[in-house]
C-alpha cells in the first residue's frame, strides 16, 4: 500500500526491460539518435494528461530535483519570503531552509497546517496569512511577477496539491488563485498527484510552477518525475539542474542533455500511460481506488477501534490516501525513536508498507489505495496495525 516509492507495474516493467536491452545493444545508436524523439513523445503525451503543452514540461529524476531547480533559479535578496507548509516534505524545507542560510538570506515561513479540518478553513486561513505578508493592494495581473509586490521583496509560496503526511488533498487551485491576486509565485508540489489527482488542467489552474513524481502513483519506473513550467514563467529557469550542454537554451533544450542519464527510467512513463489505458482507463483507475481509499480506511479504522482522520461530511480531504488514528495513548511520545519502532515493526517484522507518523498530537498511519490493492489488504493493515501499536505501547508508555 505503498504512495512513497510507488510500485512498478508488470507490463512497465517488461517495457523496461526492453528498452534496456534496445538501449545495451548499441548505446552510441540510442543515445545520439533515439533518446530525443522518444522522449519528446513522453512529453507529449504527458502534457495531454495534464493539460499543458508539450514545449512546459520536462522529465527530470524527482521532485527534490524540480524543486531545487525551480527555487535556485529565483534571484534572492533579503527582502523576498519563502512561504512553506507545516505540511511540507522534508526536502522542501530544507531548500527553503538552504536558500535562507544562504547569501542574502530571504525569509523562511511557514503556514501551519493542523488536521483534522476543512477546504474552506484551509482557505480562509491561507488567504490571511498571504494578506498579512502581501501588504500592498491584489495584483490583477497575473501575467507580471516583475517587481516587488509585498511592499518589499517577493514572495514565494511552495505549496503541497497532496500533502505527504498526513495524505491529504488540499484545495489547492484556490490557493494558487489566492497566490495569484497578491502577487505570490506559487510553487505546486505535486509529487503525490500524476497518477492520483483525476483531471489535472494546468492551464486553467495556472500554478507558476508544478512538478510531480511520475513513480509514485502513475506507475512508471523509479525515478522519474514532470517539471511544467508555463511559457509566461521559463524566462525564470536560467539553467537547468544539472547545467545542460545546450545552454543557453529553451527549457526542453536544455532538458535534452543534462549529461548521460537511463533514458528508461523516462520513458518508462510512455508504458505507464499505455498501462493505464489497457486496465480500463483513469475514470475506473479514480473510481477504484478512491473508493478503497473511503471504504478501506473506515474499516481499518473499525479494527483498530479509531476514527479516520478525515471527518468532513464527503471526505473532501481523501483522494486515494486516507490516514487512520493508531491507538496509541498520548503517554507515548511523538519522537523519532518511536516512529522508527514502528517502521522496524511494520516494514521489516511484519512485512507491511503503510507510513505511519506523528501529526498534530496523534499517531496516525497513512493508507493508500493503489490498484494493486484489495479491501482484504486494507483489513491485513489494520490487524497488523494493532498488534504493533500494542507493543509500542508496552514498550515506550512513560509514567504519567
Ligand atoms: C509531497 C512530497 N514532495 C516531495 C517529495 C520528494 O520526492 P523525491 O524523493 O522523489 O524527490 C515527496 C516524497 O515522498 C513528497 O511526498
Amino acid at each position: 500500500m505503498a504512495g512513497a516509492y510507488g510500485g512498478l507495474a508488470k507490463p512497465v516493467r517488461d517495457y523496461y526491460e526492453e528498452i534496456t536491452a534496445r538501449i545495451e545493444s548499441n548505446p552510441e545508436l540510442f543515445m545520439r539518435f533515439h533518446s530525443g524523439p522518444l522522449s519528446a513523445d513522453v512529453r507529449e503525451r504527458i502534457a495531454g494528461f495534464i493539460g499543458a503543452e508539450a514545449d512546459e514540461c520536462v522529465l527530470v529524476t524527482n521532485a527534490t530535483m524540480a524543486v531545487t531547480t525551480i527555487m535556485k533559479n529565483f534571484m534572492w535578496h533579503a527582502e523576498d519570503v519563502i512561504i512553506t507548509l507545516g505540511t511540507s516534505y522534508t526536502s522542501i524545507n530544507t531548500t527553503a531552509q538552504s536558500l535562507h542560510d544562504i547569501h542574502p538570506h530571504p525569509s523562511h515561513r511557514v503556514f501551519q497546517l493542523n488536521f483534522p479540518t476543512t477546504h474552506a478553513e484551509i482557505i480562509t486561513s491561507f488567504r490571511t496569512f498571504i494578506q498579512s505578508l502581501a501588504k500592498t493592494t491584489p495584483d490583477s495581473d497575473q501575467d507580471v511577477k516583475s517587481g516587488p509586490t509585498t511592499g518589499t521583496g517577493k514572495i514565494v509560496a511552495i505549496i503541497d496539491s497532496i500533502c505527504s503526511l498526513p495524505g491529504v488533498l488540499l484545495p489547492w487551485q484556490e490557493m494558487v488563485k489566492t497566490c495569484a491576486e497578491y502577487g505570490v509565485w506559487s510553487v505546486l508540489d505535486a509529487a503525490h498527484s500524476l497518477g492520483q489527482e483525476p483531471n489535472i488542467n494546468l492551464t486553467e489552474s495556472r500554478p507558476d510552477f508544478w512538478f510531480s513524481n511520475a513513480h509514485k502513483w502513475l506507475v512508471s519506473k523509479r525515478a522519474c518525475a514532470v517539471m511544467y513550467v508555463p511559457r509566461r514563467n521559463q524566462h525564470i529557469i536560467k539553467t537547468v539542474l544539472p547545467t545542460a550542454h545546450i545552454y543557453p537554451g529553451t527549457l526542453v533544450q536544455q532538458c535534452e542533455w543534462t549529461g548521460t542519464i537511463d533514458w528508461g527510467l523516462y520513458l518508462s512513463v510512455g508504458a505507464a500511460l499505455d498501462f493505464r489505458q489497457w486496465i480500463g482507463g483513469e475514470e475506473k483507475i479514480f473510481a477504484y481506488c478512491h473508493d478503497l481509499a473511503l471504504r478501506g480506511s473506515t474499516r481499518v479504522a473499525e479494527i483498530l477501534g479509531t476514527r479516520t482522520l478525515d471527518e468532513t461530511p464527503n471526505r473532501e480531504l481523501t483522494l486515494n490516501m486516507a490516514d487512520v488514528i493508531l491507538p496509541i495513548s498520548s503517554s507515548v511520545p511523538g519522537s523519532p525513536e518511536v516512529a522508527l519502532a514502528l517502521k522496524k515493526k511494520m516494514i521489516i517484522d511484519r512485512k507491511v508498507s503503510a507510513s505511519s507518523h506523528y501529526h498534530n498530537g496523534k499517531w496516525m498511519v497513512r493508507c493508500c489505495a493503489q490498484i494493486y490493492n484489495e479491501m482484504e489488504d486494507f483489513e491485513k493493515l489494520g490487524r497488523l496495525y494493532l498488534e504493533a501499536c500494542q507493543e509500542i505501547e508496552e514498550q515506550f508508555r512513560t509514567a504519567t
